[in-house]
């Protein structure tokens, strides 16, 4: 199994092209599925994550043919089987979304229960709320959800927490229902948007999508047609905050600077230059920055996806910070693993309360999930006094393309074996 080796200490320098986003792409390939004809997908990542989900949208019947390594041609007017229960499904968080396409084209569908990074309990029962209103009948036995309807009818549906896989899986659902859904207490993370987006472009009728209304007025089908993903804005915030921790001078392009508002505003008050372009940030940092408090939240607010990579950050800040983690019950287990660093972390419930250290030490480390896999490496990056060693990349394979080209071209001493 590979793994990746860093020698800590270089200054990062240069630009980065971020690819497009993973939680989008995961969303557009099932939502192909709703689509009547071919739809060519730009701007894919090419991730383990996107891979399978490309197995499994062939192993349902689709045809799919890479055009190029981000371009993806999907006809999924194919699609004769409407069971997913392969055990890569199960693995992976982004295959509810199959639950709602096939819904919403077969009005049946079988998947295994999704798995994806452990952060405690991840409930879907906002998921099937939604289908249940659309008027589905949804039984969960063996760790298998089946869902299946005569007719979807539109309706009104009120999240009582604010989740972006039942917002975007319950729009899955109702782009091809009878009448007019309306979502409350929606989700509004950019790649909600971007998902909306590719389907108005096959003709569906979605509005609000980035607001906390999302009104979907059902119509009879959809054609086919090309569509760019937005970029990552998480690759984008692992990429500024590698740049911060080496006190480098980085600049991040092909992104949409506002979706890294609530980052480049927390690196201002910390000390750390951010300067904005139409589609670039660039990231100036000193080797000193202060400490600070960061609470992760949904969008707008700090993207509990860049919670291991920041907090990595503040373990060499000046001071004690506190990162709180709003999102999910449990994402600090990563915590445990960054110990032979020498870093000073201790929680207290959904806190962990970081206190400064001078340096970081090299070690072997463990990547217990995605993000934290990133976050070990964001600690590689500034650790010194040998290599550091991180283990289970296949983690961090899941949600970033060749990382370590990318920063080994900002100059950093990293490679995989
Ligand atoms: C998605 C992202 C993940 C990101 C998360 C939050 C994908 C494939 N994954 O995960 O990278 O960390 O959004 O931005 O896009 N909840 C319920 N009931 C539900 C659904 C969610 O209680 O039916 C709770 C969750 O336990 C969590 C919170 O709502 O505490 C937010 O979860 P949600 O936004 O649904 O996250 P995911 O869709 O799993």
């Amino acid at each position: 199994m590979s793994k990746l080796c860093i020698r800590g200490g270089e200054r990062l320098n240069g630009d980065v092209i971020i690819n497009g986003a993973k939680n989008a792409a995961v969303a557009i390939l099932p939502a192909t599925i709703l689509v009547d004809g071919i739809s060519v997908i730009e701007n894919l990542p090419n991730i383990n994550d996107v891979s399978i989900l490309n197995e499994t949208m062939c192993s349902l019947g689709a045809v799919t043919k890479f055009i190029d390594t981000h371009t993806l041609e999907v006809d999924a007017s194919t699609v004769y089987n409407h069971n997913a229960l392969d055990e890569c499904v199960s693995k992976m968080r982004a295959s509810y979304y199959l639950l709602g396409a096939l819904l919403g084209r077969f009005k049946y569908a079988e998947v295994a229960m999704p798995g994806g990074c452990d952060f405690g309990g991840r409930p879907i029962d906002q998921h099937i709320k939604g289908f249940k209103a659309l008027g589905a009948d949804v039984e969960v036995i063996d760790n298998v959800i089946k869902v299946s309807a005569k007719r979807l009818i539109g309706t009104r549906i009120y999240l009582d927490v604010v989740s972006v896989g039942a917002t975007i899986n319950i729009m899955l659902a109702a782009v091809l229902a009878e009448g007019t859904t309306v979502i409350e207490n929606s989700a509004k993370e950019p790649h909600i948007v971007d998902v909306a987006n590719y389907l108005n472009m096959m003709g569906a009728e979605i509005k609000g999508a980035g607001t906390d209304v999302i009104r979907i007025k059902g119509v009879e089908k959809l054609h086919g047609g090309k569509y760019t993903i937005v970029p990552d804005q998480i690759e984008a915030g692992t990429f500024m905050i590698a740049a911060a921790i080496t006190g480098g001078d980085v600049c991040v392009k092909n992104i949409i600077p506002e979706h890294m508002d609530s980052l480049s505003s927390k690196f201002r008050e910390m000390g750390i230059e951010v300067i904005e372009g139409d589609d670039y940030l660039r990231v100036i940092a000193p080797i000193n920055f202060k400490a600070t408090t960061v609470k992760t939240l949904p969008y707008p607010g700090f993207p509990t996806d860049l919670q291991p990579q920041m907090a990595v950050l503040l373990t060499v800040a000046n001071g004690v910070s506190t990162m709180i983690e709003g999102v999910f019950e449990n994402r600090f287990q990563y915590i445990e693993e960054l110990k032979p660093t020498g870093a000073k972390i201790h929680i207290e419930g959904n806190r962990a309360i970081i206190e400064g250290v001078e340096s970081l030490k090299s070690s072997h480390l463990i990547a217990t999930d995605l993000r934290a896999g990133a976050a070990m490496i964001i600690a590689g990056l500034r650790a010194t006094g040998g290599e550091t060693v991180i283990h289970n990349v296949k983690y961090i394979d899941r949600g970033y393309e060749t990382v370590e080209t990318k920063l080994s071209a900002l100059g950093a001493n990293i490679y995989r074996k």
